[in-house]
């Protein structure tokens, strides 16, 4: 509790997403220690959605990124990095946006995924016309049942339509296991290892067919661990381990600590055993079950009795001393990578508590 105290917190008008520094570069040495380095790490940064973040990234060595729409690529290349996935499947207008970064943009590893026959043929004549060459991997469903063709014979279909795609370039299998997770660290290791056998096993089929399969990029924060340690996998692609949050902490023990939270106030305590925050669904994510925070302070057995835009109402187990209109609370996020999309600018907290300047988040939306 004491480690996330901000000094000057009253200088902060609230609601106010917190992002502590120290606890964001400590996280990014820690999946560099289980990782032996970062030349296997593609973070996704859907989770944190800004350059400041994305530039602590790049000084520390990291190299290529994992993101989710055109705008979050677009911040990526504009601040220098020259390897960007866009895993996520560009269709409609989205293909023109993502053309027009590669002309825009022309040295940037620039690449897409794609489970589709008809979409890889409006990709490959849009990268014509425009006179630019994308690379675009085939999303492979491992078991998550989102996206992704079936693995086998069905992505090798897509692998030799690619590589007969003048203008896209074959850069392998991408493999999201979104399904990986539980409190039972047998059953995540099994479902991770199970899932990532699939896209190995369709990697093998498609090299025995003449095809080199560039990478495999596969798997989120809670099953990266397993991935990574198998041979054929090139690259692992977690992305809520940066900030960290109450949804995954609850359920699995690693050295990522919370960096993002909502600093409340009380704003009503009318009644003797409710209080009302100022954190309601447009400051916190409401997109998991409750609670959708810890309230560091507060016992865990808070009733979340209400929720709405700006309102949070909390009813506080007896014996619990009442806190006071403008008292500050210190949430802990379930779902940080929602919450922070709900913010166009986050307040930083140095290495000695004391907040001192805002980031934007640039790449918020789409
Ligand atoms: C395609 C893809 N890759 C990677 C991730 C990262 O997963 P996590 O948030 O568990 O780190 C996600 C999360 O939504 C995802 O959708």
């Amino acid at each position: 509790m004491r480690k996330y105290h901000v000094k000057n917190a009253r200088e902060i008008p609230t609601p106010a997403l917190l992002i502590y520094k120290a606890a964001v570069a400590r996280n990014i040495r820690a999946i560099g220690e289980m990782m032996g380095g970062y030349a296997r790490l593609r973070p996704h940064i859907k989770t944190h959605k800004m350059s400041q973040i994305a530039r602590m990234e790049l000084d520390a060595g990291i190299d290529k990124f994992k993101c989710a729409t055109p705008k979050e690529a677009a911040m990526l290349a504009a601040i220098g990095a020259t390897d960007v996935l866009i895993s996520y499947h560009m269709v409609g207008a989205n293909i023109d946006r993502v053309v027009g970064l590669k002309r825009l943009y022309p040295d940037v590893d620039l690449k897409i995924i794609a489970d589709d026959a008809d979409n890889i043929r409006a990709l490959s004549d849009a990268c014509a016309s425009a006179e630019v060459r994308l690379g675009a991997m085939v999303d492979v469903n491992t078991g998550m049942n989102r996206t992704g063709a079936l693995p086998g014979a069905a992505s090798l279909a897509l692998a030799r339509q690619i590589a007969l795609s003048p203008n896209l370039h074959f850069a392998g299998l991408h493999a999201y296991d979104g399904h990986v997770g539980g409190n039972d660290p047998d059953v995540r290791q099994k479902t991770a290892v199970e899932a990532i056998e699939k896209a190995v096993e369709t990697r093998c089929l498609i090299e025995r067919s003449g095809l080199e399969v560039e990478k495999l990029v596969a798997s989120g924060s809670p099953g990266f661990v397993h991935t990574q340690a198998v041979g054929e996998v090139d690259e692992v692609s977690p992305g809520t381990w940066i900030f960290w949050d109450t949804g995954y902490s609850d359920l699995m023990e690693t050295p990522f600590q919370w960096a993002a939270l909502v600093l409340s106030s009380v704003i009503s305590a009318t009644r003797a055993d409710l209080i009302t925050l100022d954190a309601g669904s447009k400051s916190i994510a409401p997109d998991t079950p409750e609670p959708h925070f810890r309230a560091l302070g507060l016992p865990d057995e808070i009733a979340f009795v209400r929720r709405n835009e700006e309102h949070q109402l909390l009813q506080l187990p007896k014996g619990t001393p009442r806190p006071r209109v403008g008292d500050q609370f210190y949430l802990v996020p379930r779902h940080v990578c929602t919450t922070v999309n709900l913010w166009d600018e986050v307040c930083v907290i140095d290495d000695n508590g004391v907040f001192v300047e805002t980031w934007a988040v640039d790449a918020r939306g789409h």
